[in-house]
């Protein structure tokens, strides 16, 4: 599918509910991908980490290959590792169809934006809960997602930090219309409302659903919240 075609597709399902499979049982990683398919799920979310960017490991292109293998859904990478620029293209032949780095890893975003939606893929760019969303400006038009990071990215059940909400607010008014508007860490069937109230329109979920016996129940309830919240004041 060429990026427009994925593009429509998934604005037209939104709210999105992404699931981060860094919540699954990867010893049936192929059962769990099949699961949330099988529930309702419309993209997934592959949480991919360094050592250097997050103190932590996770998983890399192999693991992104094998997914691809089993599934036919959008797969976006949120990389959190320090040097993006030279693994775009390998997470692209991998399988992604969405490659998200981190605006505090390289100078200027803005030409591996470009590069990354040449590659045929989306582009998105993520900040951190220090960073501010000015760094951004520059991308307004250049990016497909932008993923504002509601907890320090390395663990997966953190705390959600409500304080980022002023950047999805910011975010929501200043860039086009057209934009995956994104909020990762922390969300579950409380704090996904603030998030759509402020204008978030994908929602990263990993504990907040594997934690969860029925994924379909689950991934409809979190979907209602954000329906419903939408447009609140928040
Ligand atoms: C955090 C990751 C998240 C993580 C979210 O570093 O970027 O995608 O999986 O996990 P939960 O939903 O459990 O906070
Ligand atoms: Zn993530």
């Amino acid at each position: 599918m060429d990026t427009s075609a994925l593009l429509a597709e998934l604005h037209a399902a939104k709210p999105l509910i992404a699931p981060s499979l860094l919540a699954c049982d990867f010893a049936h990683l192929g059962r769990d991908v099949a699961a949330v398919q099988k529930a309702g799920a419309r993209l997934l979310h592959l949480d991919i980490m360094d050592g250097h960017f997050v103190p932590n490991l996770s998983f890399g292109l192999p693991i992104v290959e094998a997914v691809r293998g089993v599934t036919d859904l959008a797969l976006d990478a949120h990389l959190m590792i320090t040097e993006p620029a030279r693994y775009v293209e390998r997470f692209r032949e991998a399988g992604a169809d969405m490659i998200t780095f981190h605006a505090e890893t390289v100078a200027d975003p803005v030409p591996l934006l470009r590069r990354i939606r040449d590659l045929g893929a989306l582009a998105g760019i993520s900040i951190n809960p220090p960073t501010p969303v000015s760094v951004l400006e520059p991308c307004a038009g250049e990016c497909d997602l932008v993923l504002v990071m509601s907890v320090m990215p390395g663990f997966g059940g953190q705390k959600f930090q409500p304080e980022v909400l002023d950047k999805v607010r910011w975010l929501a008014e200043n860039f086009p219309p057209d934009l995956l508007l994104s909020v990762d860490g922390g969300l579950n069937g409380e704090t996904i409302a603030p998030c759509a109230a402020a204008g978030t329109n994908l929602f990263v979920v990993g504990t907040g659903l594997f934690r969860y016996p029925d994924y379909r129940g689950r991934l409809a309830e979190l979907r209602e919240v954000a329906e419903s919240a939408r447009g609140a004041p928040g």
